[in-house]
This record gives C-alpha cells, sequence and structure tokens, in this order.
C-alpha cells in the first residue's frame, strides 16, 4: 500500500491498524486493504464516500509461498517460538 494518506499526505505509518484497515494519525479516514477510503470521521453521510477516495495499494506475495515453501514453528519440539523452513 502506498505510504501516504491522499487526504493531507501523513505518513500512514503514523497510524494504526483496525481489523484489516489502516487508520490515520491525523484525521482518521480509514483505508481497506485494497486501499479504498471506508470511513471519513468528518462526513455524517459515510455512504458519499467517493469512489476515487483511495491509495495505491499492491499484491504481495511472500518468496516463500512462491517457491512453495511452508513455515512450520519448531516451538512444540523445542519450546523455540522462532519460525523454521520446512
Ligand atoms: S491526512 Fe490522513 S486523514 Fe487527513
Amino acid at each position: 500500500m502506498h505510504e501516504v494518506c491522499i487526504h493531507r499526505g501523513t505518513a500512514l505509518s503514523l497510524g494504526h491498524v483496525e481489523g484489516c484497515e489502516i487508520v490515520c494519525a491525523y484525521h482518521g479516514w480509514r483505508f481497506d486493504e485494497t486501499g479504498a477510503c471506508t470511513r471519513i470521521p468528518q462526513m455524517e453521510n459515510q455512504t458519499a464516500i467517493p469512489a476515487k477516495a483511495r491509495i495505491a495499494s499492491y499484491f504481495v506475495r511472500s518468496a516463500m509461498e512462491l517457491f512453495g515453501f511452508s513455515e512450520r514453528t519448531s516451538e512444540a519440539a523445542t519450546g523455540d517460538s522462532r519460525a523454521r523452513l520446512t
């Protein structure tokens, strides 16, 4: 997802995550995983959020998934909570 809020350009990394959405730290606009704005707290009618109110988002796939590896934790065997390749 693009790092900059479309509203006033605040870095979205300053915000926080609620469920599957990121909430901008400045005015609280919320964006879902597709980059669409889902809530503007200052608007009375949330259904009036324009479709163009969205930030660029990018599909991400982990390298492990691409190469067919799976992750399993060794926690049960060793008590170590770090993930390892199997
Ligand atoms: S700058 Fe992000 S909601 Fe205003």
